[in-house]
């Protein structure tokens, strides 16, 4: 029996497939392994809360209901994030990449508008960050997500209108404040960092990195 046991403790240790806390490949292909890494069970259904042209899911082949705010995507559906139009627990996983760069121009290389679905303005109140939508977003994950379900984040932090904005922070506090777990945290490398030709002088080091992060809707992580 001992021996039996023993057996199947190396097969487990055999299949134990690490995950990487950087990484250098394309969201795509980490959201994949991420999806076979952090849910008790494999997905029976995913929100992909920002779904925007789909990116994430080239190449992957996971029961997704896209939910955009902006029509011209053509989502599965067309609605806000902070007033899902779903039932509670109707989702596995939520995957979130919101829009990070406020009140930003067209640069010569990329379309910040299509690219980080830039539909609004940030006004000074907000402090010209959409740290304010974290909250009523995280709050609604909470409720579409089944009990153990997975909240994966997409987030960015950055300089804007002179200031370091904590994105990441901001978010781990909102997705807290709402009873989720935050349990990990993933280095994604981009190829190039994101410049504006209004810049003239670095006072900050250059963003070539974002955050996956993950929350489960449980008290515990493993
Ligand atoms: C950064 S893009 C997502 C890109 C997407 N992950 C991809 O790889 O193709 C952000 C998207 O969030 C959408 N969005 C912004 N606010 C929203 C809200 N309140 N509810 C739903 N979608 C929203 C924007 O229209 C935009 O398409």
């Amino acid at each position: 029996m001992g021996e039996i046991l023993k057996i199947s403790e190396i097969r487990k240790e055999k299949s134990y497939q690490p995950l990487s806390s950087v990484w250098f490949g394309e969201d795509n292909e980490l959201l994949k392994l991420m999806l076979e890494f952090y849910p008790r069970q494999k997905p029976r259904l995913i929100l992909d809360a920002t779904i925007n042209r789909g990116r994430f899911w080239i190449g992957n082949n996971y029961p997704v209901i896209g939910l955009d705010i902006n029509r011209r995507y053509r989502p599965d559906i067309v609605g806000d994030n902070m007033q899902m139009p779903f039932r509670s627990e109707s989702f596995d996983v939520v995957v979130y990449d919101p829009p990070h760069i406020p009140n930003q121009g067209k640069d010569r290389q990329k379309d910040f508008q299509d690219r980080f679905g830039l539909g609004g303005k940030s006004p000074k109140e907000n402090g010209y960050n959409f740290s304010h939508l974290y909250a009523p977003f995280t709050e609604e994950a909470f409720r579409v997500l089944i009990p153990e379900g997975i909240l994966l984040c997409k987030i960015t932090d950055y300089i804007h209108h002179h200031r370091y904005q904590w994105a990441h922070v901001e978010i781990i506090n909102a997705a807290r404040g709402v009873g989720f777990r935050a349990c990990d945290c993933i280095i994604k490398v981009r190829k190039g960092p994101i410049i504006d030709p209004r810049w003239k002088k670095a006072h900050h080091s250059r963003r070539h990195h974002c955050y996956w992060l993950v929350f489960r809707k449980s008290k515990k992580c493993e």
